[in-house]
This record gives structure tokens, sequence and C-alpha cells, in this order.
């Protein structure tokens, strides 16, 4: 008989980013990348097989889903029952925790809650390897979720060896701040964006070529604890990854005019004596790294510029945990 299993998964935010697949089917980046796993944004999944069924279902916050994201749950539940060499039909259930409706929702945190969960309910015992695999699979950023603190999804060259590992646990003070630029369901989702970006971009060469090295300057500069080139070094990888969109045909860009302004503010606070980086990924919000003693005032900055129902804040987030008995 199947057990019903339940997972949490954080999500992670890209200090190196990655854009671009080599093999979609089995999602292999073009290049390797490096992410920061956070503590206040996750997901909650759970999964049970039932031979009742006729049918897999599943349930987002409550509401059941049709279409493409049901597709994608099932992508990950065909691979699992493949494993598992079954044929049961399952039920899953998951919850986005976002402390406020702001649309940061992450396929990260959600399809590697689902990976976690569904291959315990199918009785696998994977290790954080094979399970960062899996995930892989449902959604490239899912890799790095299985850890907590400081990830590398090393790119590897075929399904065995694409798999993210763990850095460092960052517990030295990190944190994160999120300005919320826009609400709205993004128009450009990373799954298409990065394809017409791979397709027609002629900078997507050059991106994978020096965001290898980027991942090794970055954890050059995470093991010498050096925050400020830790920074720097983000900073450029986000505006590399939307540099890339601007060459794609048709050219399109997820930054909107507040992204800009928030951007430009984060880069200002630096000339005030303040250390915080920005970041973007395929949306337009604005994700600024700090350390954690200049929490306050950076807080009380952004809040007064955008408004204090724009910001929020994470600090660094843990490995994934089966929360079953919870
Ligand atoms: C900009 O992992 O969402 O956030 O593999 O197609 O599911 P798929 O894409 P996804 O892409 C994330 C892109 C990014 C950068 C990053 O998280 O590294």
């Amino acid at each position: 008989m199947f057990e019903k299993r339940k997972v949490r998964a954080h999500t992670n935010i890209a200090l190196i980013k990655y854009w671009g697949k080599a093999d979609e089917e089995y999602i292999i980046p073009l290049n390797s990348s490096l992410s920061l796993t956070l503590n206040d944004l996750y997901a909650e999944t759970s999964v049970l097989f039932d031979p009742a069924l006729d049918q897999d279902t599943f349930y987002l916050d409550g509401e059941k889903q049709n279409g493409s994201s049901l597709k994608k749950v099932q992508h990950v539940l065909d691979l699992v029952r493949q494993q598992a060499d079954i044929e049961v039909k399952a039920r899953v259930d998951s919850q986005n925790f976002v402390p406020t409706a702001a649309g940061l929702a992450s396929s990260a945190s959600g399809m590697a809650a689902l990976a976690a969960s569904a291959s315990l309910a199918a009785g696998l015992d994977l290790d954080k390897k094979d399970l960062s695999r899996l995930a892989r699979r449902g959604s490239g950023s899912a890799s790095r979720s299985i850890y907590g603190g400081l990830v590398q999804w090393q790119k590897g060259s075929n399904d065995a060896d694409s798999y993210a590992i763990p850095i460092d646990p960052a517990d030295w003070g990190l944190g994160m701040y999120f300005i919320l630029i826009n609400k709205e369901q993004k128009k450009v989702s990373s799954r298409s964006g990065m394809k017409q970006t791979v397709e027609t971009s002629p900078y997507i060469e050059e991106w994978a070529r020096t965001t290898d090295e980027d991942v090794e300057k970055m954890k050059e500069a995470i093991a010498q604890r050096d925050f400020t080139q830790m920074g720097l070094l983000m900073e450029r990888s986000a505006s590399k990854m939307h540099a890339t969109t601007l060459g794609a045909i048709e050219p399109f860009t997820y930054l909107l005019p507040e992204s800009l302004h928030a951007i430009q503010f984060v880069q200002a606070l630096r000339q005030k004596g303040f250390d915080c980086y920005f970041t973007m990924d395929a949306g337009p919000n604005v994700k600024v790294l700090i350390k954690e003693e200049q929490k306050a005032a950076i807080g009380q900055l952004l809040q007064e510029e955008f408004g204090p129902d724009k910001i929020l804040y994470s600090d660094v987030g843990p490995d994934i945990q089966d929360i079953t008995n919870e």
C-alpha cells in the first residue's frame, strides 16, 4: 500500500543565473549556476498514489488545476512511476507560502517539493543527488532547491551528471530584500524566454562561456566571504542575462521602467555607504542581496522609496524537509 508523504522545499534565487538549455527534454543547462536558498518563500506538497483514482489530480492552494500546470506535475509523476515501476495515479496537493500575494510563487520550490514527496510516496528512497536530478526534470532551478544555503548546479553533460551540490551553508548573515514591482503573471515564462534567446540571440554563446567563469569566481568570493565581490558578480550575471534577451528575435525584456528605477536606487545606496546589490529573474521584481547587519537601515530606505507593502525580506533557508509527520 502507498502512504501519503509531504515535503517542504524552499525557493532559491540565483546569484549566477541559469539561462538556456543544451537539452530541452532532460533540462541540461548551457551553463552552471549558483543560488541562495531562502527561508521565507517555500512550497509544501503532499502526494498520495491511490489505486482508486482513475486520473492524476493536482490542487494548488486548494484549487484544482488543469492544462499546462497539471501537465508539468504529471511529467514528474511519470518519471517517478517509471523509476518505481508502478502505474498508480496520484493526488497532489501543493501550497505556496509567500508572505503576501506577490506573484512570487516559484517553480523551483514547487518542483523540488513535488519531486521529493512523489518519490517518497512511491516508496523510492532517493539520495539528495538523485532528488536534485529528478527535480531538475521538472524545472531546472528546482535542482538547486534540494539544499539550503549557497548551492551550485553543475551543468554536467547528461542526465546522470547534471545536478546541484551544496557550496556553503551561508550561515554568516546574508539576507535578501524583494522589491515588488508588479504582481501580475509574467508575460514570457522563463522556459519560453530562454528558448527564444538560445535560438535567436547572438549573445548566447558568450553568455554561456563567461557564466561558467563567473561561477568559479563566485565560489572564490564565497570561500573568502568577500561580500562585495559576490554582490558585484551577481549584478553582472543578472545584467548579462537580461542583455541576451535584447539580442533575441523578437527582442524582449523583463525590465519595466520601475525595475530600472529600483536597480538605480540600489546602486545609489552604495554611494551612501550601504553594501547592497541587485539581481532580477524572468520578471520585473528586483531582489537585493544584503548583509544582515544592514537589514534595518536598508529596509527603512527601501520602504520609504517603494512603500512598505512592496518590500519583502528573507534570510537564508534550509535543505528540503520531509514533513509527513508534522
Ligand atoms: C531566470 O528553472 O524556471 O530564474 O528549467 O525551463 O523550468 P525551466 O526554467 P526555470 O528558469 C529559471 C531562470 C532564472 C534564473 C535561475 O533561476 O537560475
